[in-house]
């Protein structure tokens, strides 16, 4: 230890130790903070919540007192089967959530969330609907639970346009239609927005530069504000798969 090199370093490897340390107290000490500090609380929106019966199979961790002393205990999300709603403004658009009321399946794969046709007069979202996605307009305080919309810069890996052309059925079709059209069953809800591209025909506003990159982004972000929804829930290489078969789509 005569080497003051050698006291440099270990001094410096003490300091970080430390640091580190009181970092994870830091972090665990914001865990503990009540949630609910940062989240607005509407009550008029959140009472349509409530009365469309969402809470039964969801939470809002992020509103969990005010709706348990709101609403009676439970209102915040008991035992949910579904994913937590904290956060929910973060991640899709308002279109996106007629869209799902009416048909879960059509957005999201395998849905296992039941249509919610009594928040419509006909085809028509009705006043409840309104509030409803309202409220879930107004949760955009960051939870634990939902990341927001990812912001990553990626390249593509190579993928297989064959395997893609399946998924593209799966995951896409529902809005972009089957052959890419954009005519899917959900499409039609997409109103106040842009409604689903038109791959088929090369209708690409958003692709520039290398065309591969730029849809791989556009799938694992999504397009923020847009009707379009990230899908980085799915692994790499289903993204690049899909990636494959939307570029071949788009004539790129
Ligand atoms: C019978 C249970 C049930 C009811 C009632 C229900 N949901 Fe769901 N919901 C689910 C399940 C399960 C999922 C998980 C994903 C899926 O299967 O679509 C889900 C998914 C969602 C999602 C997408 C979340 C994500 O991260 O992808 C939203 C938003 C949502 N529900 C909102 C609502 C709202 C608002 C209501 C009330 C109008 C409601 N749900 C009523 C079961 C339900
Ligand atoms: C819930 C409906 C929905 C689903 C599901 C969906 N999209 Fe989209 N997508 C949209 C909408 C809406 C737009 C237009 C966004 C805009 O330009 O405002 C879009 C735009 C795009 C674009 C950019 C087009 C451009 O103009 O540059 C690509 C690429 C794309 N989608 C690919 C996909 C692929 C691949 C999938 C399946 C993994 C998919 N989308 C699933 C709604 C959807």
């Amino acid at each position: 230890m005569r080497n003051p090199q050698a006291i440099v370093s270990v001094v410096l490897v003490c300091l970080a130790a430390l640091m580190l340390l009181v970092g994870w107290f830091a972090a665990d000490s914001a865990e503990v903070e009540p949630a609910t500090s940062q989240q607005a609380f509407d009550r008029d929106l959140a009472e349509a919540y409530v009365k469309a019966g969402c809470w039964q199979c969801h939470s809002v961790e992020t509103l969990r007192g005010q709706l348990d002393a709101e609403f009676g205990a439970g209102a915040g999300g008991n035992q949910p089967v579904g994913p937590d709603l904290s956060g929910m403004a973060l991640q899709f658009h308002p279109d996106w959530h007629v869209a799902h009321f009416w048909d879960p399946g059509a957005v999201v794969a395998g849905s296992q969330m039941p249509a919610q046709r009594q928040l419509f007069d006909g085809e028509q979202l009705n006043a409840r609907g309104r509030e409803v996605i309202e409220f879930l307009m107004t949760l955009d305080a960051p939870s634990p639970l939902r990341a927001p919309w990812p912001t990553g810069e990626y390249s593509a890996p190579p993928g297989d346009a064959t395997q893609g052309k399946t998924l593209f059925r799966r995951h896409c079709a529902g809005c972009h239609g089957d052959a890419g059209n954009g005519d899917g069953p959900a499409a039609r809800w997409f109103v106040t927005t842009r409604p689903p591209a038109k791959l088929a025909q090369g209708e690409a506003y958003r692709i520039g530069g290398d065309a591969r990159h730029a849809v791989f982004g556009t799938l694992s972000n999504g397009l923020p504000g847009t009707g379009m929804p990230s899908f980085f829930r799915l692994s790499v290489q289903d993204r690049a798969d899909l990636t494959e078969y939307t570029a071949t789509l788009l004539g790129k």
